[in-house]
């Protein structure tokens, strides 16, 4: 291979529990309307995990789907990087766990928490693994069971999660693969979502677990205006970096699916439409935070919408605040 190393995928997966929780139920839930959540949110249903399925358990499906395709055993892999937020444990992190489990060499496994950019900061990793020669082929999982840290009483939140898992296998590819990446943080804006409690700042105990406050907090109508900025501005920024002036030169926009308002004003303000190049399919699975692009990849290509060749932009926006836009050529 000459010049500088090119990275790409050449595997991708996804698991989505087999439990739907349709807006109906939600009515039957907390004070909401199916016409509320699919006016103000674009969500129909969303999945929601088995109580004994944990992120690992979908993260591990996930993972065998995409190692299937790409034709590799876990021996052949040389690092997993796991974006979640919804860990099986603070400690070990999701990524020993699939190591364990798909029987891998001692190889580096880790988790990377950036939240709904989680999957573009791992896939960022992973390529820069690889481009170093530090990797030859590296497993890349986001995976999250949201409905493990959701309030069930709050309808400001509960309606907008779900749980899933999707996967990549990334290596050394002879054209295209991963042409630009951009991140960013925020961390003046850290408060706007969060899990206020559980870790050293506010541990466990019978009061936080009563106020509920292991569960996500996010002051919704503030991250709303914020997303909308910054997801255009990455998703930007990442095609500028390659001299693309315009939309028009790439094929598809898959965007973290948080509200499809979100989706909305990111598409007019990149300068497509929604109907013609992007992807969505927030209607089934509402928020999966990192999971969401990880799986709206593996569904666009699984579906047909990404062809080899063409050039797609992900772009995502979480608690942080995170950031990040990848442009792939398939
Ligand atoms: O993944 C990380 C990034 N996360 C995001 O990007 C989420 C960004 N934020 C959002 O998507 C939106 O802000 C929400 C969907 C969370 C909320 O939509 P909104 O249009 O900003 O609504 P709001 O919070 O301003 O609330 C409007 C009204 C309020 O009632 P009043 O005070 O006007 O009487 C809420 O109490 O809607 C009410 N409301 C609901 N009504 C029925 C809030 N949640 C619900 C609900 N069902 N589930």
């Amino acid at each position: 291979m000459s010049g500088a190393t090119k990275v790409g995928i050449i595997g991708l997966g996804k698991y989505l529990p087999e439990k739907v929780l349709t807006n109906a139920d939600l009515e039957r839930l907390v004070d909401t309307s199916d016409e509320w959540i699919t006016e103000r949110c674009g969500i129909k249903e969303r999945r929601i995990a088995r109580p004994d399925e944990a992120t690992s358990d979908m993260a591990l499906a996930a993972a065998r789907q995409a190692m299937a395709q790409a034709g590799i055993t876990g021996e052949d892999l040389d690092l997993i990087v796991v974006g979640t937020i919804s860990p099986d444990t603070e400690f070990p992190s999701t990524a020993c766990l699939l190591q364990g489990a798909l029987g891998c060499r001692p190889i580096p496994a880790f988790d990377v928490a950036a939240a709904c950019s989680g999957f573009l900061y791992a896939l960022t990793i992973a390529e820069s693994f690889i481009k170093s020669g530090k990797a030859r082929r590296a497993l890349v999982v986001a995976a999250e069971k949201l409905s493990a840290i959701t309030d069930w009483t709050n309808r400001n939140t509960c309606v907008l999660f779900g749980d899933g898992a999707g996967a990549a296998v990334l290596s050394a590819v002879e054209s295209g693969g991963i042409l630009s990446s951009y991140l960013g943080t925020d961390g003046k804006h850290a408060e706007l979502i969060t899990q206020p409690a559980g870790g050293s700042r506010r541990p466990a105990t019978h009061e936080t677990v009563d106020k509920h406050l292991h569960a996500i907090t996010m002051n919704g109508t503030e991250v709303f205006k914020i997303a909308v900025k910054t997801m255009a501005d990455a998703a930007l920024g990442a095609m500028n970096v390659l001299g693309v002036r315009s939309a028009d030169e790439v094929d598809l926009i898959i965007p973290h699916q948080a509200n499809i308002r979100i989706i909305q004003a990111v598409a007019k303000r990149v300068g497509v439409s929604l109907e013609g190049k992007v992807f969505l399919n927030i209607e089934k699975y509402g928020n999966m935070s990192a999971a969401s692009t990880a799986v709206a990849l593996a569904e666009a290509v699984e579906s047909g919408r990404v062809k080899k060749g063409d050039k797609v932009v992900l772009v995502a926006f979480g608690s942080g605040l995170t950031w990040g836009a990848l442009v792939i050529q398939l």
